[in-house]
């Protein structure tokens, strides 16, 4: 069987480390696509990794790359291009600058790449996904955004930690857009097949729901220089894998809602699978009142940014 070719859009922080994780499961080989001011750096850390490749013992080559050409083809495409947030900068901020950044990728992938599966983490996630859905007009189950499953990972590490148990074992999902209006699924929530509500109270659970909502500016904070970049590679890495393995793997991830949950025509996040054929389907929970309101408070804040795309 032919590798699989990924074709990386953003060499950045977030690149780097999505080339590292597909040269060590060896889902493909990857093509790392960044502005011509910055081919070197792209053309860098490739080649830094595959140099890795005889240590790891695996094989993928890897390559960069400001020529498209060089990503003809691709099976699978993951968008990081853009800016990410600076301190006091909310994701909105960023919208104006990585809209038209989204314009020139989107219309090079339906050029280079009209039949890869795409995934997209720029920020304003759900706005930018739903922009890269418009621009290249791909069917609605190759274009997918990646928000939920860091998210979710936020939600079982802050769960695990107050228990102290392993972070394995923590079930869950966290619907809705990627900001603080993000909707984490307590009653859902089971540890080693415990309701969570039955192992904390509540101001408990009302704490880690609120530092998952803010889990992104406190990463922000920290750094003082960028964003979180290491989960949400993996983030993206999952999904990628469960495509090309045809895993079938049920993801929190932002897809287009077409009447799901009473939603229509926005990215919003929401359990899906994922296997060869995309995004296969959209899982719909039953959700209470409480959750149904969050989660349409959720989808206006998701409506404003897409609003702001004009598109
Ligand atoms: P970064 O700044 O390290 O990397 C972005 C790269 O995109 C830069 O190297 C830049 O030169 C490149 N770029 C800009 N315009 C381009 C173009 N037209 N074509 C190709 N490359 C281009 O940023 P980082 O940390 O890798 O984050 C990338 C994006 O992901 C940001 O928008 C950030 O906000 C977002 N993000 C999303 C998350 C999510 O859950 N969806 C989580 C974390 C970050
Ligand atoms: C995050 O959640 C900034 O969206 C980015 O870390």
């Amino acid at each position: 069987m032919a590798r699989k070719k990924i074709a990386l859009i953003g060499g950045g922080q977030i690149g780097g480390i999505l080339a590292l994780l597909i040269a060590q499961k060896e889902l493909g080989d990857a093509v790392m696509l960044e502005i011509p001011e910055k081919e070197g750096m792209a053309k860098g850390k490739t080649l830094d990794i595959f140099e890795g490749t005889p240590l790891m013992g695996v094989d993928c080559n890897l390559s960069g790359t400001s020529d498209y050409q060089d990503i003809k083809g691709s099976d699978v495409v993951i968008v990081t291009a853009g800016l990410p947030r600076k301190p006091g900068m909310s994701r909105e901020d960023l919208l104006d600058v990585n809209l038209k950044i989204m314009k020139n990728v989107a219309e090079n992938v339906k050029k280079y790449c009209p039949d890869a599966f795409c995934i997209v983490l720029t920020n304003p996630l759900d706005a930018m996904v739903y922009s890269f859905k418009k621009i290249s007009g791909f069917p609605k189950n190759r274009v997918v955004g990646m928000a939920g499953i860091l998210d979710t990972g936020r939600y079982q590490s802050f769960i695990a930690l107050e228990l102290g148990i392993s972070t394995e074992d923590v079930a869950a999902t966290v619907l809705g857009g990627h900001g603080p209006t993000m909707v984490p699924l307590p009653r859902l929530t089971t540890v080693g097949g415990i309701p969570l509500t039955e192992l904390l109270p509540q101001d408990k659970i009302d704490a880690i729901v609120d530092r998952t909502r803010k889990a992104g500016t406190e990463i922000v904070g920290l750094l003082g220089n960028g964003s979180a970049f290491f989960s949400p590679a993996i983030s993206a890495i999952e999904m990628a894998e469960s495509y090309i393995k045809d895993k079938k793997r049920i993801l929190a991830c932002a897809a287009l809602l077409e009447g799901e949950y009473g939603i229509k025509g926005y990215y919003i996040g929401v359990p899906v699978v994922i296997g060869a054929g995309g995004v296969e389907k959209v899982l719909e929970i039953k959700l209470n009142d409480d959750e149904k309101a969050m989660l349409m408070n959720s989808l206006e804040a998701v409506k404003k940014a897409v609003a702001e795309t004009k598109l």
